[in-house]
């Protein structure tokens, strides 16, 4: 099960985070990966300057927004979840 953390404190709160929880919803039930992603809210992550915070499994992400999720979902969480690096492109040999 990878553990998707999205802050919800008061300064990630007032940056959008609840965007991003929505957004995060809509992807996990878009390629429909409920049982195998989990979503929580998280208390704050000490990274309040640097915009929207979150965690995809052990890593942090900062500066998350509704726009930048989307793409960043589809890298690290296929990427964790498959092993299939979604940014590099196709290598046919
Ligand atoms: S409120 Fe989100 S990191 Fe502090």
């Amino acid at each position: 099960m990878l553990v998707i953390q999205i802050c919800v404190g008061s300064s990630c709160f007032l940056r959008g985070s609840r965007e991003v929880i929505e957004t995060v919803e809509k992807l996990i039930n878009h390629y429909r990966l409920d049982d195998v992603v989990v979503l929580k809210g998280s208390f704050c992550m000490e990274h309040c300057n640097d915009g929207v915070t979150l965690k995809i499994g052990d890593k942090t992400f900062t500066g998350v927004n509704r726009e930048s999720i989307t793409g960043l979902f589809e890298k690290e969480v296929f990427e964790q979840l498959y092993g299939v690096k979604n940014d590099e492109p196709d290598q046919h040999k």
